[in-house]
């Protein structure tokens, strides 16, 4: 699938449900939220279906996110049938990691989700001060995501990412530990500029921090750093190598990096069932109606390329601000 910018579909970021168990200041108030229905999400059945079709299309790359994804009961199951799909030859997860050194059954959670053919976990770590944890999440379970992180390590995933959004006032003082946390876990960090989706108000010029601002800051502690544009992961960041350690970081610079959508490769799949192009842009088409209605899997394929036929050049969070579509429904 191709768009009319000459943008290459391959990736595919579905969302398995709106509900989590944290509430990370610039995704979701605080205040009691009300999650959709089990019946208004689709079920494991109906997303494998737009999956195989998508694939059949050229989808290869399945993120599976949220909210917490892995609130949602039997979704190691559901990524073991995902990776079955003829086509589908790369399985990520997005997590909080609150819930990767929970057992079930004797395993790990993270145990599980390898087992199944998930091959990257990328799980958010803003701060590794348990009191700025708290204050950013609403949630004291820092010790949980460290454990978390250790599951994930001893579960053999072949690649770990840990997501920091940049906070002005708050990340400056995170850098270093947490630079050095990831190089201790053999972990890939990322830096990640605060995009203004749902939440709008958190995003002004007391907290945005750029990620140019972030590079420099993190030189003070690495030394000057490489850029390695041969090092790519399929997704939006931009990595740079430290000489001195070998160790790469990730910059997603989604708001300033004027170049951020060149290479964009990826649809979204709503939890609600709408099928998304972009983030930062209000078009979504709804997927459950026609799916629902006993639409063809033909009927489902074109569904699939009149909403890449729609893909925008690129994101534009200015004109895209909607209070009722949140974060965690859109995925990430
Ligand atoms: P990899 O495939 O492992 O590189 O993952 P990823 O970076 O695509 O996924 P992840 O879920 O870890 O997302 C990291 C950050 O990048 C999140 O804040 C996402 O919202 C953001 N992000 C990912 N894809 C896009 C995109 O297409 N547009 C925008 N604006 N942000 C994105
Ligand atoms: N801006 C930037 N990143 C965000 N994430 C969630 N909300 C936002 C936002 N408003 C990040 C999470 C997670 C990833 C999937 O998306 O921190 O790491
Ligand atoms: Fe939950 Fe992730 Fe949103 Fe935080 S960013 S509230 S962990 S879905």
């Amino acid at each position: 699938m191709e768009d009319l910018f000459g943008h290459r579909i391959s990736y595919l970021r579905v969302s398995v449900t709106d509900r989590c168990n944290e509430r990370c200041r610039y995704c979701m108030p605080e205040e009691e939220q009300t999650w959709f229905a089990k019946d208004e999400t689709l079920s494991y059945e109906e997303l494998l279906r737009v999956v195989r079709v998508g694939a059949s299309l050229g989808i290869k790359k399945i993120r599976v996110t949220g909210g917490e994804p892995l609130t949602r009961p039997g979704v190691s199951g559901f990524c073991a049938e995902l990776a079955r799909i003829p086509g589908i030859d790369e399985i990520g997860i997005s997590t909080n990691g609150t819930l990767l050194a929970k057992l079930d059954g004797g395993i790990t959670i993270a145990e599980h989700l390898v087992k199944a053919g998930v091959r990257t976990a990328n799980i958010s770590l803003d701060s590794l001060d348990r009191a700025v944890y708290q204050r950013t999440t609403s949630r004291d379970l820092l010790p949980r995501v460290l454990e978390g992180i250790d599951a994930a390590r001893a579960a053999g995933f072949q690649s770990i990412k840990l997501n920091c959004v940049l906070m002005k006032g708050q990340t400056e003082r995170e850098l270093p530990a947490l630079i050095d946390f990831a190089r201790q876990k053999d972990a890939l960090l990322r830096f990640i500029e605060l995009m203004p989706v749902s939440t709008q108000e958190v995003l002004s010029d007391d907290t945005f921090l750029p990620v140019a601002t972030a590079k420099k800051l993190v030189e003070q502690t690495t030394g000057p750093l490489i850029e390695s544009p041969d090092f790519k992961t399929n997704g939006p960041a931009v990595y740079h190598r430290v000489p001195a350690t070998g160790q790469k970081i990730g910059f997603i610079g989604a708001m300033t990096n004027l170049h951020f959508c060149e290479n964009c490769n990826k649809l979204r799949l709503t939890c609600d069932g709408k099928l998304r192009p972009c983030l930062g842009s209000y078009l979504e088409f709804d997927l459950r109606t026609v799916l629902r209605a006993g639409c063809t899997d033909a009927e489902l394929a074109a569904f699939f390329q009149n909403v890449v036929s729609r893909k925008p050049k690129e994101h534009d969070f200015r004109h895209n601000y909607q209070p009722n579509r949140k974060m965690i429904a859109i995925g990430g």
